[in-house]
């Protein structure tokens, strides 16, 4: 079991039989995610939410599945205001943090980083994004949204279309969605970017060698048409060498209600990783697609709880004869 005591760390550690056994646990954890209906399986446990970078989503889903299990959550959010200000190494932090807390949820700016700090840490390390490396249980929950969509069975992945759109160089959750779809068969994936903002070459023939399609386009509509799955990336701003060189692609892709009717086939489902990018001009999804059932965004962030709840309780493995 790849799960138990073990670090994620990227979604190339798991193969569909993992995968198989925590959407079906998550399955499981949906019906014990009210408050009335909770189960304490980690009742004493401890997480240490490291957060290196600026997160709503991820921190308060992480912290909030593992609270729906009973645990306790310590949470560390800025550099500044912890011994690293003082010129202490993230590896002293997490050799220190290991000995509070029976997992670690990491979240940095560097590429490598929560890699490197796994190696020091004597309790599982969970990626939650790494720079524009990985982000392996957004990739996680992203899939489970689409298992969902599609009678719950992952046999129902295979061909499936995908187009992903926007910031393909520096999206991490791109990345990590494309590694995994990467287990599947015969995807076709359609990468929409900017020429200089194009999915990394080295995912895409890993894809390819796999006997998968992949597309590149700078083509927002050749991207929206015959896809199941339309996968908004955000302009990641923060990467970007100046905020000057980030504002030449403001609006570059941007959906709307209109377009989606005239290119996409009524089965489509929109998503993104959020958050999406509402400053006036820069809206990679327009608000005017908000009530079309279509636009899943909002049930991949309710989809979080039940994911990480099982991502944990395989990790720390929970006694799930509690789940009775
Ligand atoms: C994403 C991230 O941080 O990579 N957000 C998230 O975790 N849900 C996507 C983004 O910031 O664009």
């Amino acid at each position: 079991m790849l799960f138990k005591n073990s670090h994620l760390l990227s979604v190339t550690q798991l193969n569909l039989e993992n995968i198989q056994t925590l959407f079906s646990l998550a399955l499981q954890m949906e019906n014990f995610i009210s408050y009335r209906h909770h189960k304490p399986l980690l009742k004493g446990a401890v997480l240490a939410n490291l957060f290196f970078e600026p997160s709503t989503r991820t921190r308060l889903s992480f912290g909030s599945a593992f609270n729906r299990l009973g645990g306790a959550v310590q949470t560390l959010t800025d550099a500044q205001t912890s011994s690293l200000s003082k010129g202490e190494s993230l590896e002293d932090t997490i050799r220190v943090i290991s000995g509070y807390a029976d997992v670690i949820v990491i979240r940095h700016p560097m590429v490598g980083a929560v890699a490197e700090a796994a190696k020091i840490s004597r309790v599982p390390v969970i990626n939650a994004g790494d720079g524009a490396g990985e982000h392996p249980s957004q990739a996680l929950l992203d899939l489970y949204t689409i298992f969902k969509h599609r009678q719950r069975d992952l046999n129902n992945i295979n061909h499936l279309k995908i187009s992903i759109i926007g910031d393909l160089k520096y999206s991490r959750t791109a990345h990590s969605l494309a590694k995994l779809l990467n287990l599947f068969d015969k995807i076709e994936f359609t990468f929409v970017s900017p020429e200089a903002l194009q999915f990394p070459e080295e995912i895409s023939q890993t894809l390819q060698k796999r006997g998968h399609v992949v597309r590149n386009t700078t083509d927002l509509a050749e991207g929206m048409k015959h896809c199941d799955v339309l996968y908004m990336a955000r302009i990641q701003e923060e990467r970007f060498p100046s905020a000057i060189e980030a504002a030449q692609y403001k609006g570059f892709y941007s959906i709307n209600r209109q377009l989606f009717e005239a290119h996409c086939h009524p089965g489509t489902i929109i998503m993104h990783a959020l958050p999406r990018d509402s400053r006036e001009g820069w809206q990679e999804i327009h608000q005017d697609l908000d009530d079309l059932k279509n636009l899943v965004i909002f049930d991949q962030t309710d989809n979080g709880i039940p994911v990480r709840m099982a991502l944990f309780a395989l990790i720390l493995d929970a006694d799930l004869q509690l789940l009775q």
